[in-house]
C-alpha cells in the first residue's frame, strides 16, 4: 500500500465524518434527483460519488473517476459496505475523460480536485463536453490561505522559526483555485456560465490530544515543509504548533479546517 492510501485508510471514517456537509451541499446545489447522470471527477475515495449515488437511485447511475486506482478500491470497499448500487469507479485522467462518454451527464461533482491538476483549463473542457448542453458543474475549492486553519495553523507556526517560500498559486496545489476570480476566468474561458457562489467553513480533522494534532498535520500540508529540517526544528514546530493552536481548543477538542468555495456553473444549453 502506498503511503497516501495508508494515511487515508487512518483519517477516511473522521474526514467523511466531518466533511460529508460540503459533499451534501453541493448535490443540493447540482439539484440531485433520481433518474440523473453524474460524473464525480477526482473522486478519490468516493466522494461525493457515493453519496450522490443514493440520491439518484434507482434509475439514476454515478460515473466516478480519479487517476489513483488504491483511492477508487477504498471507494468500493465504502459503496460496498454501504449497499450503493448505480455507481461505477474507473481509473481515468480528468484532462482527457478518454472513455468517458460525451454530451451525457446531467451533472459534474468534483469536490477538492481541480486545483491540484496539471492543466485545469484541459480538465474543464472536458468535463463541459461529457455534460449535456445545460448540464451543470457543482466543485469545491479551498478559499484563501489565512482562511484555511488546517494549513494556516501549521504554516505559522514553522513561519515563526523560519523563513518559508510564499504559497505559489501558479501551480497545482491546495491554494491554486484560491481566488474567487481565477476559478470564475477559468470557467468561463471554456465557455461555462458560473450562477453561484458561496462559501461555507468546514472541519477537516478533529484531536483530541496535542499528538493527534501533530500526527495529522504531519500527514497533511506539511510533510514537505518539514521532511528536511533538523530534529531539533522539528520539536520546536511541534511545541510552536501546540501553543499557535491552543485557543482553538473547545471542551477537550480541536478542529481545524476552512473556508471552501462551492461554484456553480452551467454548460449552455
Ligand atoms: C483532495 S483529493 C479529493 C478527493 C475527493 N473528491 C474528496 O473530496 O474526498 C484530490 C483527488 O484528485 C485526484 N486527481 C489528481 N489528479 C487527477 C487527474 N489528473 N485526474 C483525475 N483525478 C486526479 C487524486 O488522485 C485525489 O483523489
Amino acid at each position: 500500500m502506498s503511503d497516501c492510501a495508508s494515511i487515508w485508510r487512518r483519517y477516511d471514517a473522521d474526514e467523511r465524518r466531518l466533511t460529508g456537509a460540503v459533499s451534501e451541499r453541493m448535490l443540493d446545489l447540482g439539484l440531485l434527483r433520481p433518474g440523473m447522470q453524474v460524473l464525480d471527477i477526482a473522486t478519490g475515495r468516493g466522494e461525493p460519488a457515493i453519496r450522490a449515488a443514493k440520491r439518484v437511485a434507482p434509475n439514476g447511475a454515478v460515473l466516478g473517476v480519479d487517476v489513483a486506482a488504491e483511492l477508487l478500491a477504498m471507494a468500493a470497499e465504502r459503496a460496498a459496505d454501504e449497499d450503493v448500487t448505480g455507481l461505477e469507479l474507473r481509473v481515468a485522467d480528468a484532462h482527457s475523460l478518454e472513455g468517458v462518454p460525451r454530451g451525457r451527464f446531467d451533472v459534474a461533482l468534483a469536490r477538492w480536485g481541480l486545483m491540484y491538476f496539471d492543466d485545469p483549463i484541459a480538465a474543464l473542457d472536458s468535463i463541459r463536453l461529457a455534460l449535456r448542453p445545460g448540464g451543470r458543474l457543482v466543485a469545491a475549492f479551498w478559499a484563501e490561505p489565512e482562511l484555511v486553519d488546517y494549513i494556516h495553523v501549521p504554516r505559522s507556526a514553522l513561519a515563526s522559526l523560519m523563513a518559508l517560500p510564499p504559497i505559489d498559486e501558479d501551480v497545482p496545489g491546495t491554494f491554486r483555485y484560491a481566488h474567487r476570480e481565477r476559478i470564475e476566468r477559468d470557467l468561463a474561458s471554456v465557455g461555462f456560465l458560473v450562477n453561484h457562489v458561496e462559501e461555507r467553513w468546514t472541519p477537516v480533522m478533529e484531536a483530541s490530544t496535542d499528538d493527534e494534532l501533530i500526527a495529522w498535520t504531519r500527514s497533511f500540508g506539511m510533510q514537505r515543509l518539514l521532511v528536511d529540517l533538523p530534529d531539533p526544528m522539528q520539536r520546536a514546530w511541534e511545541r510552536r504548533l501546540i501553543e499557535t493552536a491552543e485557543p482553538l481548543w473547545k471542551d477537550g477538542r480541536l478542529r481545524l479546517g476552512g473556508v471552501t468555495r462551492l461554484v456553480v456553473a452551467d454548460r449552455p444549453g
